[in-house]
């Protein structure tokens, strides 16, 4: 079956990290902001859906050193980076799509990054149930995510804006070509249909910790 992410991450996996900075506005205070939420946890079981190569994943274990760690992506080429990186750690790898997998374990955080935006509406909302039930009770499930404007107007902001920063960044005009196409196959919903889903499913204490015009970090917790 045709898969037009899986593809784009399978190609992307060489260069993935080199120009991550660049790609990504205000990378280290969005990407910390999702792991401070997570420091209240003791040696947490922690998922990471969508972990590609594992950008997030070795922050989260900067944070808890002992915890045990799943990643999970569809990609093989970009999780073979992650596990080149973490050769010395016992973490767990699954290749899979995260929606059809039948994860057996319950987890005391679980965190994704700019990945779950790939799924349509219907799928997202699935996937949330799916991660509520996957949750322990107190768990929390951070997602540091693209949204989309809420008003054609909005989104047209958001637009010029990632093109804005884009145009500025110091790397090759082809890479800039590569992060444009790939950013047609995103899927991202609006920030208020997003919590008024978590609402429905029954996430406690939901909130946006982080917006920068499309960028959002939201949790919720069991
Ligand atoms: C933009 S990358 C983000 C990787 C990493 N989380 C980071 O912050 O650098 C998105 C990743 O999500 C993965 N992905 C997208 N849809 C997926 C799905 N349905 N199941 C599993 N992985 C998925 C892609 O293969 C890709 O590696």
């Amino acid at each position: 079956m045709e898969n037009k992410v899986l593809d784009a991450f399978n190609k992307a996996s060489t260069d993935y990290d080199k120009y991550r900075k660049q790609a990504i506005p205000n990378m280290e205070i969005y990407y910390n902001t999702a792991i401070k939420l997570t420091q209240k946890y003791e040696n947490p079981e922690i998922l990471d859906l969508g972990a590609g190569t594992g950008i997030l994943t070795q922050l989260i274990h900067n944070q808890h050193p002992q915890s045990n760690i799943t990643l999970v992506d569809l990609s093989t080429e970009m999780l073979k980076k992650a596990k080149e990186k973490f050769k010395n750690k016992n973490f767990k790898y699954i290749e899979a799509d995260y929606l059809k997998h039948d994860f057996k374990n319950k987890y005391d955080i679980i965190v994704s990054s700019l990945s779950i935006h790939h799924l349509t509406d219907k799928e997202k909302q699935e996937l949330y149930k799916k991660i509520y039930e996957m949750l322990k009770p107190n768990g929390i499930f951070i997602n540091a995510d693209q949204v989309r404007g809420s008003t054609e107007y909005t989104e047209q902001t958001y637009k010029k804006q990632d093109e804005t920063h884009l145009k500025k960044q110091d790397i090759p005009e082809e890479e800039k070509e590569i992060l444009r196409n790939r950013r047609k196959l995103d899927k991202p919903a609006t920030l208020k249909d997003t919590l008024q889903w978590y609402e429905e499913i029954g996430y406690k204490n939901v909130d946006i910790y982080y917006k920068y015009y499309r960028y959002i970090v939201i949790a919720g917790e069991k």
